[in-house]
Parts: C-alpha cells; structure tokens; sequence
C-alpha cells in the first residue's frame, strides 16, 4: 500500500504523520511525504528571488521535520517538494501519477483556525482525490 503524507508542518499535520506510520507498522506501508511552496500570486517568477528561496526553504523544513520524524521511529520514507499555486493542485496530481491507495493528511494546517471544521487544502484533496483520504483530527 503506497500512502501520501501531505505536511506544512504544523502540528494536525504531524498527527497525520503518526496515523501513516501506524499503517506502515500494521501493514507495511510505503510512506511518501510531500510539502509544496505555496504563492499567493501567479506570478511566481516575477517574485524577488529572496521571496521563492523563503518558500521553498518553510517547504522543506517542514518536509524534513516529518522525515527525521520517521526516520527516528525506524521508517524510511520518501520526500517530494513541490512548488504550486494552490497546494491541493499538487497533492492531487502526485497522487494519480504516483497511483497511491491513500492520501493521510491533516483536517487542519498552518492557519489552523479553531472554528474552521477543516482547511481549504483538506477540503479540496477530500472532494477531488482518486483514492481514500484519511482525515485525521
Ligand atoms: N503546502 C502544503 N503542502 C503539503 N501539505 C499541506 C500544505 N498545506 C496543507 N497541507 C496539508 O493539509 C492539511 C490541512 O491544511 P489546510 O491548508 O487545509 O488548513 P489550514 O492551513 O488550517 O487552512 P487554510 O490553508 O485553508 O487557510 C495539513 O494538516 C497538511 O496535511
Ligand atoms: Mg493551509
């Protein structure tokens, strides 16, 4: 079973994390982690370079936070950092192209508003993913 771990490193996100390694404990799970740089605009390329490097570099802090996560539990994963506009865009795409059986994420991210029942890029990967979709609250 292939599962993808979509992580901005917040804390719901790290939960979602602790759900995959369980599969991967029970079932052998092979464990994708994935994070992606997300622009507010466009026009990515006419951003100061400084702008895109911050990006990138929040991105994959919070990828490699998850991986040493589950490399300290005795799992090896893979690491996928992407940059998108709209980061459910990405995570949808690699899950049909890496043809994955679950996508484990959090209801909740970075903005983590208590009264939101779940964030935008939860809601979108619920409504649009090719495969199951864990949730995890
Ligand atoms: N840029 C990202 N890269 C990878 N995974 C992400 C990214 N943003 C969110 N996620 C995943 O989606 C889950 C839900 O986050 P989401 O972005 O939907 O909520 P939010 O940040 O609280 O609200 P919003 O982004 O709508 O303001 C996170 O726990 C994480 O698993
Ligand atoms: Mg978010």
């Amino acid at each position: 079973m292939k599962v993808l771990v979509p992580t901005d490193g917040s804390d719901q996100s790290m939960k979602a994390v602790d759900r995959a390694l369980e599969l991967a404990e029970r079932m052998g799970a092979e464990i994708t982690l994935m994070s992606v740089a997300y622009y507010a605009k466009d026009d990515f390329d006419d951003m100061p370079p400084y702008v895109q490097d911050k990006l990138e570099a929040e991105a994959a802090a919070a990828l490699k936070k998850a991986g040493a996560y589950c490399n300290g539990k005795g799992v090896k994963v893979e690491m996928v950092l992407e940059a998108g506009l709209v980061p459910a865009n990405n995570i949808i795409r690699k899950a049909e192209e890496g043809k994955f059986d679950r996508i484990v994420m959090g209801s909740t991210g970075i903005t983590g508003l208590k009264r939101a029942l779940m964030g935008s890029t939860a809601a979108k990967v619920v409504a649009q993913a090719p495969c199951e979709v864990t949730v995890v609250r």
